[in-house]
């Protein structure tokens, strides 16, 4: 099993209040920029089947859009209910110009 760094598009693409949705293998993962930082968070809703990315990004935090469960978008802790538990969270940075996800392929 290799864990390696995944370039997964271009940062210009990642604003604060529009999340990236990419896939790696078959993990689907949300990319947000926050304050000038990336984050990578898995992109599931532990509920049921929604895609967080798609959701609403407020200050440091993404609301599900079915039915409202919160995350904090630096660490993954849930802040709201009905979330059910943590994100997981994958190493994430922004390299000349393109964001790379660390997370192993499968
Ligand atoms: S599907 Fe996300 S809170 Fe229900």
């Amino acid at each position: 099993m290799t864990t390696e760094w995944h370039d997964v598009g271009a940062s210009a693409d990642v604003s604060e209040d529009m999340p990236l949705t990419t896939k790696l293998g078959d993990k689907e993962i949300g990319v947000y920029r926050l304050k000038g930082q990336y984050y990578a968070l898995e992109d599931v809703c532990p509920h049921a089947y929604a895609l967080l990315s798609q959701g609403f990004v407020m200050n440091d935090e993404i609301e599900c859009p079915l039915h409202g469960a919160r995350w904090n978008i630096c660490s993954g802790k849930m802040t709201a209910e009905p979330g059910g538990r943590d994100l997981r969270c994958y190493p994430c940075k922004e390299e000349n110009g393109r964001v790379l996800i660390q997370a192993t392929a499968t």
